[in-house]
């Protein structure tokens, strides 16, 4: 198995309910590194940047409203399978669905304050890593 970078957030209801480290360690008991990690509170603009690929849909207003409202921890992740590592423990988008044992099960409270993010795929991994972050600041 190839060892991969993938993309993860904290979103701001979860740093809200100072959940960051609790968040944190279930990634990291899933065998993911945090490689790179910086708390933001991230303007309209950029949140709308971020998710531009959503931006015709009819949530994307409440979904920018959401991710711009208080700080949001940025991270890469690192281990092998990561990408699809990290999607399982953070479990389905809308936390009804979520499996027991996963952050969105345990900790989201809708499927728009849904507590994480995590890139889907290696392509949106690149790009989402290198929105947020340089090179030099990921040190794996
Ligand atoms: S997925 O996993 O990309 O297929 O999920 P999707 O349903 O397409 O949702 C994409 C992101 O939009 C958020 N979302 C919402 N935000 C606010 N309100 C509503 N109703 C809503 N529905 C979906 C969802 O949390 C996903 O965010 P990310 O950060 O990509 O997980």
């Amino acid at each position: 198995m190839a060892v991969e970078r993938t993309f993860s957030m904290i979103k701001p209801d979860a740093t809200r309910r100072n959940l960051t480290g609790a968040i944190t360690k279930l990634l990291e008991e899933a065998g993911l590194t945090v490689v790179a990690s910086k708390r933001v509170w991230m303007s309209r603009r950029e949140a709308e940047g971020f998710y531009a690929v959503h931006k015709e849909r009819p949530f994307f207003g409440e979904l920018v409203d959401s991710m711009s409202s208080g700080p949001t921890v940025v991270q890469v992740l690192q281990g092998e399978n990561a990408i699809a590592k990290n999607r399982e423990v953070m479990g389905a988008t809308n936390p009804t669905q979520a499996e027991e044992g996963t952050i969105r099960k345990e900790f989201a409270l809708s499927i728009g304050e849904n507590s994480v993010h995590g890139s889907d795929a290696p392509e949106t991994a690149a790009q989402e890593i290198a929105y947020w972050f340089s090179e030099t600041e990921i040190v794996g």
